[in-house]
């Protein structure tokens, strides 16, 4: 090649090789962009390197020609290059800057429900008397929910409008009751359990009833035990729950699985006994249904009368939570709805 040609052709090969190093090097597109210019554009480096080439002999243009396209092209996928691997380095950039000063994620914090929360104190408190806790099905025979609890078969509470039967012998249990007897059963006296529960009865809904409402039943079993041990035992409870003024009254009533039966209240704790809305101007506040264990249901479980004997008590956790939460429609406990659940 002559002089000019060899000329061009170095001059070609360095350009080339500084712009490629250049394009590594570029880090912002407006360096590319002025690479750009200064290669490709009007009066860029090729436009004149192609202008220079009317001066190179003729037998030399096709081979210079070639290296000529071949550098311009080579060029421009270079220039391409660099343009993808800068979008795909700031794509990457902004992936990852974390920004360390944004307030983090709030999760919202459950609660417990009312229900939940009064079951576990009634628990929490019985537990440091040594009771512990047992359960059973909410599906239940009828067996265990009225039979083995000495319900005779005309007694009211058997009325398919009171109670939801499947029609094959079983149930939805309408008490807790139905737990002394499965433990019964399965376990030899000395026995202190509680047993909280879902329960369901054919009840209208409204500001007191629900269909389904929960239950804690308690029963102690062993020898001497009498209506004293009782009482004491719910007095305890009443003033761990309600505060060491509470007072207890019982009522006699009639269960068919307690005899003797009572009603327990305890004095209100809204006025201490005065008279308020809240125990509806009578000072005291029922709570929970209580008795000696009939000896009845004694022998349906194979024990001996002679031998043992106990109280048991069933107490309502809906009431407990509406006295001591002030809530005054029971249906707002099943609604589920967060405005009324976080306040508790
Ligand atoms: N099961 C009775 C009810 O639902 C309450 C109760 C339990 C009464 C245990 C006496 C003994 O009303």
């Amino acid at each position: 090649m002559t002089f000019m040609g060899n000329e061009l052709k170095e001059k070609l090969i360095a350009k080339i090789e500084y712009a490629e190093s250049a394009l590594k090097a570029a880090s912002t597109e407006a360096e590319i962009e002025n690479l750009r210019v200064e290669m490709i554009g009007r009066n860029g480096f090729f436009p004149a390197i192609s202008a220079e080439m009317k001066n190179i002999p003729y037998q030399e243009k096709p081979e210079f020609g070639k290296a000529f396209n071949v550098a311009k092209n080579r060029f421009e996928s270079l220039l391409e290059e660099a343009k993808e691997s800068l979008k795909t380095k700031s794509r990457r950039q902004s992936d990852k800057s974390v920004d360390l000063t944004l307030p983090g994620r709030k999760w919202p914090i459950g609660v417990k429900h009312p229900i939940s929360k009064v079951i576990d104190d009634c628990v929490a408190i019985f537990r440091r008397m040594g009771f512990i806790v047992a359960e059973g099905p909410e599906i239940e025979t009828v067996y265990h929910n009225f039979d083995a609890l000495n319900t005779p078969p005309d007694h009211p509470s058997r009325d398919p409008q009171d109670t939801f039967y499947f029609g094959d012998g079983r149930l939805l249990r309408t008490q807790t009751s139905t737990v002394q007897i499965r433990y019964m059963e399965k376990n030899q006296p000395p026995i202190r359990i509680v047993s909280p529960g879902r329960c369901f009865r054919r009840d209208t809904p409204d500001a007191t009833h629900s269909m389904n409402f929960h239950q804690s039943e308690g029963l102690y079993i062993d020898k001497n035990v009498s209506m004293a041990d009782l009482k004491s035992t719910l007095l305890y409870f009443g003033r761990e729950l309600m505060g060491s003024e509470t007072q207890l009254r019982l009522r006699p009533h009639f269960f068919p699985f307690t005899e003797p039966s009572v009603e327990c209240d305890f004095s209100c704790i809204m006025c201490g006994g005065k008279g308020c809305r809240v125990c509806k101007f009578s000072g005291w506040l029922e709570i929970a249904g209580a008795g000696m264990v009939n000896p009845n249901v004694l022998r349906n479980v194979g024990f001996n009368p002679e031998e043992w004997s106990g109280y048991a008590f069933g107490m309502g956790i809906e009431r407990i939570a509406m006295i001591r939460y002030r809530i005054n429609d029971i249906r707002y406990l099943y609604e589920n709805d967060m405005r009324f659940l976080e306040q508790f």
